[in-house]
This record gives structure tokens, sequence and C-alpha cells, in this order.
């Protein structure tokens, strides 16, 4: 059986489990510790052939491996694709196909890839036929939180309906409980938990932000951890890994660093990581440094009137002048 035609197939049909938006839901518990580090980055799949008849998690893989480590969320990408793919074998033979819970928490620092993942997972369900649209939705408080009684959960209901069959993406969800009992920021936590139990929704909700606000969050709502059974890590990137960063991102624009250039980016990265762990905005950051050093690259050229091929793709040592940089760290 071909997964491939999930998409068109799987909306339509009453009996298919990957239609989980129209059944009740069973919680999947991922644990993270009992991963083998080596295995876990690679493929389900040997094979072309495999590759082929697995089209969907293919595209996917090959999406995921332009992002530097996310090896959870690789995994996470596998493990819903397996499932899915499994309850439509375990269908041929009448066995029951469950249903899962997939609304997510995602902890770390800005810049680390939180909402660059969501999107791509909105696509991921989309295709899987887990989600009917399969758009994304970003709101952070100002969107959910009204001013008078009444007011926020209306609010909260429209931003609800407009993300239904997509994911909707609360970013720093932890400043729903910033006023504590009396602040409406609860009234839109209770209606985001009310539309996540109604089985009328079809949508997958990702509450994002700092680990540490996320966690102190969570233990304010007793009721929330366990309706959000997928909790994955951003950790902030190791220097080696930023330095990855900045050479897919560069060579995505068709510049190349030179050596020193490398070793003088390298040097700044891991002094500032230290400097800034909490704030640094890792990857953000870096594609503001490199925008800035393409700018600066740009008026060095033109004031050395050096245009040749070699010239125009070339960014040196002198383009990143971390001392006078108007890129903000965090
Ligand atoms: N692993 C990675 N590999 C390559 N680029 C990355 C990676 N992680 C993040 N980036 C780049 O860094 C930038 C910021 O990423 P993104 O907006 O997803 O972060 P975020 O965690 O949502 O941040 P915030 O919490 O501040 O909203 C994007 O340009 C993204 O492409
Ligand atoms: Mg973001």
């Amino acid at each position: 059986m071909d997964l491939s035609g999930i998409r068109s197939k799987g909306v339509s049909s009453m009996n298919n489990p990957v239609n989980v938006r129209k059944k009740g839901r069973i919680n999947v518990v991922i644990n993270h510790k009992t991963i083998d580090k080596v295995d876990r980055t690679e493929s389900l799949f040997q094979t072309e052939q495999e590759k082929e008849k697995h089209d969907i998690l293919s595209r996917f893989e090959t999406e995921l491996e332009k992002y530097v480590g996310l090896e959870e969320i690789k995994r996470l990408v596998n493990e819903i694709y397996a499932w899915l793919y499994i309850n439509q074998r375990r269908q041929q033979y009448g066995l029951k196909a469950s249903k899962q819970v997939l609304h997510m928490i995602f902890k770390g620092n800005p810049g680390t890839g939180k909402t660059t993942v969501a999107r791509i997972i909105a696509s991921f369900l989309y295709e899987m036929s887990v989600l009917s649209k399969g758009h994304f939705m970003e709101v952070e408080r100002a969107d959910l939180v009204g001013e008078y009684i009444g007011h926020t959960a209306q609010k909260t209901r429209d931003v609800l309906k407009k993300a239904n069959g997509g994911v909707l993406f609360i970013d720093e969800a932890y400043s729903l409980a910033r006023g504590g009992e009396k602040d409406f920021g609860k009234e839109a936590i209770d209606t985001l938990v009310k539309a996540m139990e109604d089985n009328q929704h079809d949508f997958v909700l990702i509450l994002a932000g700092y680990s540490r606000e996320m966690d102190y969050f969570l233990s304010l709502n007793p009721g929330l951890p366990s309706r959000f059974p997928i909790a994955i890590d951003f950790p902030n990137y190791t220097t080696d890994q930023l330095m990855e960063i900045v050479r897919r991102m560069l060579s995505e624009r068709e510049y190349q660093l030179t050596k020193d250039g490398e070793l003088h980016v390298k040097e700044h990265l891991r002094r500032i990581r230290q400097e800034q762990e909490r704030t640094f905005s890792n990857g953000r950051y870096i594609r503001n440094l490199i925008e800035e050093a393409i700018r600066m690259q740009a008026v060095r050229l033109l004031r050395e009137q050096k245009y040749d091929r070699q010239a125009l793709i070339t960014i040196k040592r002198d383009d990143f002048q971390f001392h006078t940089s108007h890129v903000k760290l965090n």
C-alpha cells in the first residue's frame, strides 16, 4: 500500500485512521531518553525504491536536512509518519487504528527554530491528512486577550475559527498567565482547553516560549501538561552548529567565507554565546549578521571597484565589524 495518495484519499474516508480530527484521542508518550544518539538522524529507509514509496516522509526529511540540528523534530516526523502508515496497514486486517493527541509545547530561546519547525509540521500534517488545510497561524497574547469580561473568550474563539484545519502557534504562551487569577489571560487558556476537548475542532495547538517561563506556566495550570503530550526542547545552538548555519546561509545566497573570516566569526560567536546565554537569538542573529556582512561587502566592493566573479562571491573578515555592528544580539 502506497501512502503517497494519502492527501486526496484520506480526508473523505470516514474509516481512515489518518483522519484524526473526526475521532477521539489517546495520548502519545515520547520517551526522549531511550534514543540512541547515532540512530536518530538516520532515515527509516535505505533504498531509493523505499524512499519513493514513502514519498511524503522523504520530502520532509529532505526539507528538515536543510536545518542544522533539530534532531528531536526529525525523529518526531518519522514517528508520526510511521504511526499513520502502520495504522493504515493495520486497517487492512480489520485491526483498530489508534488516535493520538498531537498538541505540542516548544521550549527554547529566541531564534532556535521554533516558528520554522511549526510551519514545517503544519504542512507535514496537512500532507498526511491529519489537518484539512495545514495553514499556519501565529498569535500572541494581544491577539487572544480582550479588555473586558467576555471579550477574551470571543477574541480567542475568533482566532480558533481562523486556525481551524491548521496549526495554531502561540508564541510566548506563558504571558497568558501573567496577571494571575484576575487576568483575562486565564479566560483565553480556558477557551483554548475547551476547544482542544471539543471534537469539532480540527487543529493542532503549539505553545512556544522560553524553557523556564514555559515550565512555570505549565506548573500554574495543572490540567495543561497532559494535554500537550509532545514537548520539544530547542536548545541554544553550539558554536559549531552556528558556524554550520553561517555556511549554509551564505552558500544558499551564493557567497563564500574566507578561512580567515571563518575564524573571526567563530571566535566572536564563541564569546557572545557565553556572554548572552539566555537571550542570544541563535539562528536569527546569524541571519542578521550575514545580511549585514553582505551589505558591508557591497560597500567594500564599490570602494575597491572590484566586480569580478570571485570578488562578488567572497565575504572577508573585514566584512564583519562586530564592534560597530548594528545587529542586535537578542
Ligand atoms: N537549525 C537551523 N538551521 C538553519 N537555520 C536556522 C536553524 N534554526 C533557526 N534558523 C534560522 O534562524 C531564524 C530564526 O528562526 P525561527 O524564527 O524559527 O526561530 P524562533 O525559535 O521561532 O524564534 P522566536 O522565539 O524569537 O520567535 C530563521 O531565519 C531560521 O531559518
Ligand atoms: Mg518564532
